[in-house]
Protein backbone atom coordinates (compact mmCIF):
# COMPACT_ATOMS: atom_id res chain seq x y z
CA UNK A 1 0.00 0.00 0.00
CA UNK A 2 1.34 3.53 -1.10
CA UNK A 3 0.83 4.84 2.62
CA UNK A 4 3.15 2.01 4.07
CA UNK A 5 5.86 2.51 1.66
CA UNK A 6 6.04 6.23 2.25
CA UNK A 7 5.76 5.44 6.26
CA UNK A 8 8.82 2.86 6.11
CA UNK A 9 11.21 5.86 4.73
CA UNK A 10 10.35 8.12 8.19
CA UNK A 11 12.40 5.93 10.01
CA UNK A 12 16.01 6.47 9.67
CA UNK A 13 17.17 9.46 11.78
CA UNK A 14 20.56 9.70 10.67
CA UNK A 15 19.80 10.25 7.40
CA UNK A 16 16.74 12.75 7.93
CA UNK A 17 19.71 14.87 9.77
CA UNK A 18 21.87 14.91 6.61
CA UNK A 19 18.81 15.73 4.47
CA UNK A 20 17.57 18.30 6.35
CA UNK A 21 21.36 20.10 6.09
CA UNK A 22 21.19 19.31 1.98
CA UNK A 23 17.68 21.06 2.04
CA UNK A 24 18.77 23.91 4.03
CA UNK A 25 21.89 24.38 1.99
CA UNK A 26 20.04 23.64 -1.31
CA UNK A 27 17.21 26.27 -0.74
CA UNK A 28 16.57 29.34 -2.43
CA UNK A 29 14.45 30.78 1.09
CA UNK A 30 17.18 30.88 3.55
CA UNK A 31 14.84 31.50 6.11
CA UNK A 32 14.08 28.06 8.50
CA UNK A 33 10.14 27.95 7.71
CA UNK A 34 9.79 26.90 11.26
CA UNK A 35 11.18 30.77 12.26
CA UNK A 36 7.94 31.87 10.05
CA UNK A 37 6.05 29.12 11.60
CA UNK A 38 6.75 30.33 14.91
CA UNK A 39 5.81 33.81 14.74
CA UNK A 40 2.10 33.08 13.36
CA UNK A 41 2.14 31.44 17.57
CA UNK A 42 1.80 33.67 20.75
CA UNK A 43 4.04 31.18 22.07
CA UNK A 44 4.00 32.98 25.72
CA UNK A 45 0.01 31.45 25.78
CA UNK A 46 1.45 27.82 24.81
CA UNK A 47 1.61 25.56 27.63
CA UNK A 48 0.80 21.84 26.57
CA UNK A 49 1.50 20.96 22.86
CA UNK A 50 0.59 17.70 20.64
CA UNK A 51 2.76 17.09 17.74
CA UNK A 52 0.97 14.87 15.05
CA UNK A 53 3.31 12.63 12.55
CA UNK A 54 5.84 13.92 15.02
CA UNK A 55 8.94 12.07 13.39
CA UNK A 56 11.95 12.57 15.37
CA UNK A 57 10.98 15.85 16.67
CA UNK A 58 12.13 18.50 13.56
CA UNK A 59 9.69 20.90 14.66
CA UNK A 60 10.74 20.70 18.49
CA UNK A 61 14.14 21.88 17.48
CA UNK A 62 13.37 24.84 16.54
CA UNK A 63 10.84 25.70 19.78
CA UNK A 64 12.55 27.49 22.87
CA UNK A 65 12.36 25.99 26.34
CA UNK A 66 9.83 26.20 29.34
CA UNK A 67 6.42 24.47 28.09
CA UNK A 68 4.81 22.11 30.58
CA UNK A 69 3.81 19.36 28.19
CA UNK A 70 4.77 17.84 24.79
CA UNK A 71 3.29 14.51 23.20
CA UNK A 72 4.32 13.51 19.98
CA UNK A 73 2.19 11.13 18.14
CA UNK A 74 3.62 8.89 15.26
CA UNK A 75 3.01 5.36 13.52
CA UNK A 76 6.76 4.62 13.93
CA UNK A 77 8.30 3.29 17.00
CA UNK A 78 11.39 4.24 15.46
CA UNK A 79 11.02 7.95 16.48
CA UNK A 80 10.56 7.53 20.28
CA UNK A 81 13.32 7.98 21.16
CA UNK A 82 14.55 11.19 19.09
CA UNK A 83 11.65 12.91 19.79
CA UNK A 84 11.55 12.15 23.45
CA UNK A 85 15.27 13.30 23.22
CA UNK A 86 14.31 16.67 21.88
CA UNK A 87 10.83 16.84 23.40
CA UNK A 88 12.66 16.54 27.40
CA UNK A 89 15.07 19.55 26.36
CA UNK A 90 11.61 22.29 26.42
CA UNK A 91 9.39 20.67 28.35
CA UNK A 92 8.50 19.57 31.90
CA UNK A 93 6.53 16.45 30.82
CA UNK A 94 6.91 15.09 27.53
CA UNK A 95 5.55 11.81 26.03
CA UNK A 96 5.24 9.94 22.76
CA UNK A 97 2.54 7.65 21.76
CA UNK A 98 2.52 5.26 18.94
CA UNK A 99 -0.74 5.50 17.12
CA UNK A 100 -1.75 5.00 13.23
CA UNK A 101 -3.84 8.03 12.53
CA UNK A 102 -6.18 9.08 12.11
CA UNK A 103 -7.88 6.96 15.11
CA UNK A 104 -9.14 8.01 18.41
CA UNK A 105 -6.89 9.50 20.57
CA UNK A 106 -7.35 8.29 23.95
CA UNK A 107 -7.24 12.27 25.88
CA UNK A 108 -9.52 14.45 27.01
CA UNK A 109 -11.03 17.86 25.09
CA UNK A 110 -9.45 20.55 25.12
CA UNK A 111 -6.11 19.54 26.28
CA UNK A 112 -3.72 21.60 24.20
CA UNK A 113 -2.88 25.38 23.25
CA UNK A 114 -1.09 24.47 20.15
CA UNK A 115 -1.65 21.24 17.95
CA UNK A 116 1.37 20.79 15.20
CA UNK A 117 1.35 18.71 12.07
CA UNK A 118 4.48 19.07 9.91
CA UNK A 119 4.47 17.53 6.58
CA UNK A 120 2.15 14.96 8.00
CA UNK A 121 -1.33 16.00 7.74
CA UNK A 122 -1.73 14.71 4.06
CA UNK A 123 -1.36 11.15 5.90
CA UNK A 124 -4.36 11.56 7.97
CA UNK A 125 -6.40 14.13 7.09
CA UNK A 126 -9.70 12.38 8.60
CA UNK A 127 -8.05 13.05 12.31
CA UNK A 128 -9.10 16.95 11.69
CA UNK A 129 -12.29 16.07 14.10
CA UNK A 130 -9.90 14.69 17.04
CA UNK A 131 -8.00 17.92 16.69
CA UNK A 132 -10.53 20.15 16.80
CA UNK A 133 -11.84 17.51 20.12
CA UNK A 134 -8.30 18.10 21.73
CA UNK A 135 -7.60 21.90 21.14
CA UNK A 136 -8.51 24.29 24.05
CA UNK A 137 -11.17 27.26 22.95
CA UNK A 138 -8.31 29.15 22.54
CA UNK A 139 -6.26 27.04 20.81
CA UNK A 140 -4.25 26.71 17.84
CA UNK A 141 -3.66 24.54 15.02
CA UNK A 142 -0.59 25.15 13.17
CA UNK A 143 0.16 22.90 9.71
CA UNK A 144 3.03 22.68 7.15
CA UNK A 145 2.52 20.89 4.26
CA UNK A 146 3.34 20.45 0.39
CA UNK A 147 2.40 22.29 -2.72
CA UNK A 148 -0.07 19.84 -4.77
CA UNK A 149 2.88 21.05 -7.36
CA UNK A 150 6.01 19.89 -6.07
CA UNK A 151 6.78 17.20 -8.48
CA UNK A 152 5.78 19.19 -11.33
CA UNK A 153 9.73 19.32 -12.60
CA UNK A 154 9.66 15.46 -12.30
CA UNK A 155 6.38 15.62 -14.30
CA UNK A 156 8.10 16.51 -17.38
CA UNK A 157 9.31 13.14 -17.61
CA UNK A 158 7.26 10.94 -15.13
CA UNK A 159 3.93 10.60 -14.07
CA UNK A 160 3.75 11.07 -10.08
CA UNK A 161 -0.02 10.65 -10.00
CA UNK A 162 0.22 8.32 -6.69
CA UNK A 163 1.86 10.95 -4.70
CA UNK A 164 -0.36 13.82 -6.37
CA UNK A 165 -2.82 12.07 -4.85
CA UNK A 166 -1.08 11.59 -1.18
CA UNK A 167 -0.59 15.55 -1.58
CA UNK A 168 -3.79 16.49 -2.41
CA UNK A 169 -5.67 14.61 0.43
CA UNK A 170 -4.16 18.01 2.34
CA UNK A 171 -2.30 20.60 -0.13
CA UNK A 172 -1.26 24.27 -0.09
CA UNK A 173 -4.13 24.56 -2.71
CA UNK A 174 -6.68 22.68 -0.58
CA UNK A 175 -5.92 22.95 2.52
CA UNK A 176 -7.62 26.03 3.37
CA UNK A 177 -11.03 24.62 2.07
CA UNK A 178 -10.52 21.56 3.99
CA UNK A 179 -9.46 23.43 7.48
CA UNK A 180 -12.67 25.45 6.95
CA UNK A 181 -15.32 22.09 7.32
CA UNK A 182 -13.70 22.16 10.78
CA UNK A 183 -12.45 25.26 12.02
CA UNK A 184 -14.05 29.26 12.36
CA UNK A 185 -10.33 31.15 11.63
CA UNK A 186 -7.70 29.69 9.27
CA UNK A 187 -5.30 31.88 7.85
CA UNK A 188 -2.55 30.89 5.03
CA UNK A 189 1.32 31.88 4.86
CA UNK A 190 3.04 31.31 1.97
CA UNK A 191 6.65 30.07 2.13
CA UNK A 192 8.35 30.25 -1.52
CA UNK A 193 11.27 28.42 -2.22
CA UNK A 194 13.35 26.03 -4.91
CA UNK A 195 15.76 23.76 -4.21
CA UNK A 196 18.64 24.38 -6.74
CA UNK A 197 21.35 21.84 -8.08
CA UNK A 198 24.36 22.90 -10.32
CA UNK A 199 26.31 20.50 -12.18
CA UNK A 200 29.30 19.62 -9.42
CA UNK A 201 26.17 18.90 -7.36
CA UNK A 202 25.19 15.88 -8.32
CA UNK A 203 25.71 13.95 -5.77
CA UNK A 204 23.52 15.83 -3.40
CA UNK A 205 20.70 15.31 -5.61
CA UNK A 206 20.83 11.66 -5.80
CA UNK A 207 20.67 12.10 -2.17
CA UNK A 208 17.37 13.78 -1.89
CA UNK A 209 16.24 11.77 -4.94
CA UNK A 210 17.06 8.73 -2.10
CA UNK A 211 15.00 10.61 0.62
CA UNK A 212 12.18 10.90 -1.60
CA UNK A 213 12.63 7.05 -3.24
CA UNK A 214 9.51 5.38 -1.17
CA UNK A 215 7.40 8.54 -1.90
CA UNK A 216 7.77 8.10 -5.72
CA UNK A 217 8.24 4.19 -5.97
CA UNK A 218 4.72 3.32 -6.19
CA UNK A 219 4.77 5.89 -9.95
CA UNK A 220 8.62 5.33 -10.92
CA UNK A 221 11.53 3.29 -9.89
CA UNK A 222 13.59 5.52 -8.15
CA UNK A 223 16.64 4.26 -10.04
CA UNK A 224 15.16 5.43 -13.19
CA UNK A 225 14.10 8.92 -11.76
CA UNK A 226 17.67 9.62 -10.31
CA UNK A 227 19.38 8.65 -13.80
CA UNK A 228 17.27 10.75 -15.70
CA UNK A 229 17.36 13.71 -13.28
CA UNK A 230 21.21 13.73 -13.02
CA UNK A 231 21.20 13.14 -16.78
CA UNK A 232 19.57 16.09 -17.43
CA UNK A 233 20.88 18.23 -14.47
CA UNK A 234 24.20 17.39 -16.40
CA UNK A 235 22.69 18.63 -20.04
CA UNK A 236 21.17 21.51 -18.42
CA UNK A 237 23.67 22.71 -15.89
CA UNK A 238 21.22 24.05 -13.36
CA UNK A 239 17.85 22.36 -11.77
CA UNK A 240 15.81 23.62 -9.70
CA UNK A 241 12.79 22.27 -8.06
CA UNK A 242 9.60 23.60 -6.84
CA UNK A 243 9.84 23.69 -2.75
CA UNK A 244 7.01 26.11 -2.20
CA UNK A 245 5.36 25.47 1.15
CA UNK A 246 2.62 26.88 3.26
CA UNK A 247 1.88 27.57 6.53
CA UNK A 248 -1.96 27.09 7.59
CA UNK A 249 -2.97 28.70 11.32
CA UNK A 250 -6.65 27.78 12.09
CA UNK A 251 -8.42 28.38 15.52
CA UNK A 252 -11.67 26.41 16.73
C1 LIG B 1 7.29 13.76 6.33
S1 LIG B 1 7.36 13.09 7.94
C2 LIG B 1 7.31 14.56 8.92
C3 LIG B 1 7.88 14.37 10.28
C4 LIG B 1 7.98 15.64 11.12
N1 LIG B 1 6.69 16.24 11.39
C5 LIG B 1 8.86 16.61 10.39
O1 LIG B 1 8.35 17.63 9.91
O2 LIG B 1 10.05 16.33 10.26
C6 LIG B 1 5.76 12.39 8.18
C7 LIG B 1 5.60 11.71 9.55
O3 LIG B 1 4.26 11.24 9.70
C8 LIG B 1 4.27 9.92 10.18
N2 LIG B 1 3.07 9.27 9.69
C9 LIG B 1 2.75 9.00 8.40
N3 LIG B 1 1.56 8.44 8.32
C10 LIG B 1 1.08 8.35 9.59
C11 LIG B 1 -0.14 7.87 10.17
N4 LIG B 1 -1.10 7.37 9.39
N5 LIG B 1 -0.30 7.96 11.51
C12 LIG B 1 0.67 8.48 12.29
N6 LIG B 1 1.84 8.95 11.80
C13 LIG B 1 2.04 8.89 10.48
C14 LIG B 1 5.55 9.31 9.63
O4 LIG B 1 6.00 8.21 10.38
C15 LIG B 1 6.49 10.50 9.70
O5 LIG B 1 7.18 10.57 10.93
Amino acid sequence: MMQELVIKSYGDLGFHKTIGELIKEHSENKEDIREVAKRLVDLTRVHDILDLGCGYGWFEEAMPSGFRSIVGIDCLDANEQGFLSVARKIATHSAFKRVLLPAPIDMEADTFDLIISAYSLYFFPDVLPEVHRLLRPTGVFLIITHSASMMEEGEEFFDFSNVRQVINNFSAENGEHILRQHFELVTATDYINSLVFVKEEKGDLAKYIDFKREFISKDVSPVVVKAKMIHELETRGMMKFNKNDRIFVARK
